[in-house]
């Protein structure tokens, strides 16, 4: 691990007064935009927004379809922070880089992570367009001996080894899906088990066939990474994917199924208002707690 790829407590806290302090406000909670869906972070009223490279020590994310900035404001009547564009290993971040915004969410006062993602349906019930609200996960980066938690651990965070058994609300899961049921999607929407892989490449029909015998419902880039690091210091955890492509395990299948960037950002595109209605009538319910 390189030293300038760690952040000391210390620097964590820095970056997080710089944006109470800028904006006047201590968000309650976070949200992570996916590929497509930063319009999560549009609609967030009476916003201050910071772009990453003015923010000091703060990554800039490099892909596109993910903007760079920070956005603080109000979502709902909660004051919420939200990144629109996020850090992926692929760019060639270590993963405790890509997850180090998590930690500046919680010195800022984050109880909450929202974290949302583009991925491919390997489920074979799911279909593009749905929302799959994750309640488990399988890291593959973490099974090749990677993990944002690596390296010396402070406390001040949380503990050297940390549990992940129930690490996505089960009460946020079950709102969810009221929720969806009120918005007549409810066919649309699943419960699954998320799957991250290193990218950049998409999957080959072995590996596809190797995820599904493993239970995984749906594959993408990221998300799993800042779970892990959300919930060491103890957040609550909200995440979900939207399907933005059926994976096809046939090696002769006729549909042209190869999973493409544009596809990918069409169908979020179509998409958003259904995620920001979700998320928003989410956060409703956590403000009346
Ligand atoms: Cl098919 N795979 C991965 N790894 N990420 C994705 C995807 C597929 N579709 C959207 N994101």
């Amino acid at each position: 691990i390189m030293q300038e790829d760690t952040y000391p407590y210390e620097v964590i806290q820095e970056i997080a007064d710089f944006i109470v302090k800028g904006s006047g406000m201590r968000p309650r909670i976070g949200i992570i935009c996916g590929s497509g869906l930063g319009s999560l972070a549009d609609i967030i009223q009476d916003a201050k927004v910071f772009e990453y490279e003015k923010i000091p020590n703060f990554p800039v994310s490099t892909v596109e379809g993910h903007a760079g900035k920070l956005v603080v404001g109000n979502l709902e009547g909660a004051c919420v922070m939200a990144m629109q564009g996020r850090f992926h290993f692929y760019e060639g971040y270590p993963l405790a880089k890509c997850s180090m915004p998590v930690r500046v969410m919680k010195l800022c006062g984050v109880e909450y992570l929202f974290a949302t993602n583009a991925a491919g349906g390997i489920n074979p019930k799911y279909m593009v367009g749905d929302i799959m609200l994750m309640h488990d996960h399988v890291n593959m980066l973490g099974f090749a001996g990677n993990s944002p938690l690596q390296g010396p651990n402070d406390p001040r965070f949380g503990p050297r080894f940390p549990a992940l058994v129930n690490s996505y609300n089960k009460d946020l899961i079950n709102k969810a899906l009221e929720i969806g049921k009120a918005m007549g999607i409810e066919s649309n929407m699943h419960v699954g088990v998320y799957s991250c892989l290193g990218g950049p490449t998409y999957e080959t029909i072995a590996e596809l066939k190797a995820l599904r015998l493993m239970g995984v419902d749906a594959v993408g880039m990221s998300t799993v990474h800042e779970v892990i690091t959300a919930r060491h210091c103890d957040m609550k955890v909200f995440a979900f994917s939207l399907i933005t492509n059926k994976c096809s395990i046939e090696y002769d299948d006729k549909r042209d199924q190869e999973a493409n960037h544009e596809e990918v950002m069409a169908v979020a595109k179509n998409r958003q208002k259904a995620c920001c209605e979700l998320v928003s009538r989410l956060i409703r319910e956590i403000h009346a707690m």
